[in-house]
């Protein structure tokens, strides 16, 4: 089935708001080789080319704006929200090239997208879908309007081709810890040493959206947690926690800041980060308990 046909129920905006940005990182996935072999240099012409993940930004932006559904567009790499003139009423948050760090070596990266019908400062339980587009040896996309979570693949003509629906979290021992053991609080250490002790294996790759699309299928837990000298961790709230932890919530697992759940946060600012732990009801439900024990010693 294609992905048009899998998204007739939708509402008419939010179904062509995920039919564009498939459509948009179609161009992202075919121009990674022209534009990485010249990012930060000059070209053949004497121009200066981008880096990719602004030359991502600029091109998922452009058909943004010209789509006349999008009202609010906060990106990772844009210092404001932007807000398009006309009468489309989504709020858009854009992570454009997620991992973007490891281009250079040739590892998957992504395209992180939340939607919202409104403004994108506002609690990541109210979206109304999420998306992201993974390039690795295939190029897929994921999607969710808060009727189950579906895998589409981008196939030799072009089309997204439904590959899995209805994706489950399942139960899994793989962990993706981020930061340094050294720097760990008490209460993370505590939970890497009993998921550890209980036979988890790591697989971090350093690119968050690889990493949690791992834990979708395989199970387990993504962290990338508060730390000595940095409480609030390294990732985003709007950009990175909030669109992946609402689909794998949407899967039937579960995300935590250590505290609480991700997705009730109401952010302060567009470029707030926060603790994050992704992945299956177990492993969220330890980390809180040990926390709250934690705090009563
Ligand atoms: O976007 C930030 C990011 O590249 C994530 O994709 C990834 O999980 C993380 O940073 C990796 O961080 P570090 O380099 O500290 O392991
Ligand atoms: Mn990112």
């Amino acid at each position: 089935m294609r992905l048009e046909e899998h998204l007739a129920d939708c509402d008419e905006d939010l179904k062509e708001l995920i039919l564009r940005i498939g459509n948009v990182c179609k161009t992202i996935a075919s121009g990674f080789a022209s534009h990485q072999t010249y990012s930060d240099t000059q070209n053949i012409y004497g121009e200066q080319q981008m880096a990719l993940d602004k030359w991502a930004d600029e091109v998922i932006i452009a058909d943004l704006k010209k789509s006349g559904i999008v009202k609010y567009l906060a990106s990772e790499e844009q210092p404001e929200v932007l807000k398009f003139k006309g009468t489309g009423s989504l709020g858009v948050t854009l992570d454009p090239l997620d991992g973007s760090s490891l281009i250079d070596v040739n590892l998957a990266v992504g395209t992180i997208v939340g939607i919202y019908r409104g403004r994108v400062l506002a609690p990541g339980k109210e979206m109304i879908g999420a998306m992201y587009v993974l390039y690795g040896p295939l190029t897929t996309l994921t999607y969710t309007v808060k009727k189950g979570v579906h895998d589409f693949v981008l196939n030799p003509d072009g089309e997204y081709v439904l590959m899995k629906e209805n994706i489950k979290i399942p139960e899994g021992k793989i962990f993706a810890p981020g930061a340094l053991r050294k720097n760990y609080l008490p209460g993370h250490l505590k939970w890497m040493e009993t998921l550890e002790s209980q036979g988890y294996k790591i697989r971090f790759s350093g690119s968050f959206v690889a990493d949690v699309h791992q834990i979708l299928h395989k199970g387990g837990v993504f962290t990338y947690p508060g730390y000595v000298g940095k409480e609030q961790g390294k990732l985003r709230l709007l950009f990175e926690a909030n669109p992946l932890g609402f689909i794998v919530e949407q899967a039937g697992g579960a995300t935590s800041h250590g505290n609480g759940d991700i997705l009730e946060v109401r952010p302060i600012a567009v470029s707030q980060r926060i603790p994050i732990y992704i992945g299956g009801k177990d492993e969220i439900n330890l980390i809180e308990k040990i926390n709250k024990e934690g705090l009563r010693t």
